[in-house]
């Protein structure tokens, strides 16, 4: 008898600290996340001619860029202010990232997958990427 009446007080406390727990868990793991959400790769970086970034700006708008990435914050894809956080202005960069926009991919933010746009030219495409690089100058 003494011991069901343990159990009785004891359930409540249990179901509170499984909640607690639970509710928790999820919350630690985004803070987290936003620490080492943008590592920035170390490196000088070259100018980007105004007019290349005033060009990307318009090809990104007639694309669909936008539908997945905003300027400021996280959509579905990384902002676009984080990807020029994260790299350094370099031919390599910009072109390794223009491949990607035209191959699509995932892996390099932890988000899903970046659909293809195989309609794009690597030089277009570059275009783009230099004007999401130019925004390192206005953060
Ligand atoms: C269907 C959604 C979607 C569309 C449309 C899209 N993106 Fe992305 N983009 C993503 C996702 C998701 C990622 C992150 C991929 C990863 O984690 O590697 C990403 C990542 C990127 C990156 C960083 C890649 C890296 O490896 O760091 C660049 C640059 C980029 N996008 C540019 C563009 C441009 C330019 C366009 C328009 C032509 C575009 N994206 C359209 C979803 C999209």
């Amino acid at each position: 008898m003494m011991r069901r009446k343990y159990l009785l007080y004891l359930s409540p406390i249990l179901v509170v600290s499984f909640f607690l727990c639970c509710n928790n868990a999820p919350e630690q793991k985004i803070e987290r996340k936003s620490i080492d959400y943008i590592r920035a790769i170390p490196g000088v970086n070259d100018s980007i001619p105004a007019e290349i970034a005033e060009k990307g700006k318009v090809l990104i708008a007639y694309s669909d860029c936008y539908t997945c990435h905003k300027i400021q914050e996280r959509s579905v894809g990384p902002a676009f202010n984080d990807i020029a956080k994260r790299y350094p202005v370099k031919k390599v960069y910009i072109d390794m990232l223009a491949q990607k926009v035209i191959m699509g991919g995932s892996r390099s933010w932890g988000y899903p997958v970046m659909s293809p746009h195989p309609k794009l030219s690597i030089e277009e495409a570059r275009i783009m990427v230099s004007y999401i690089m130019s925004m390192k100058r206005n953060l």
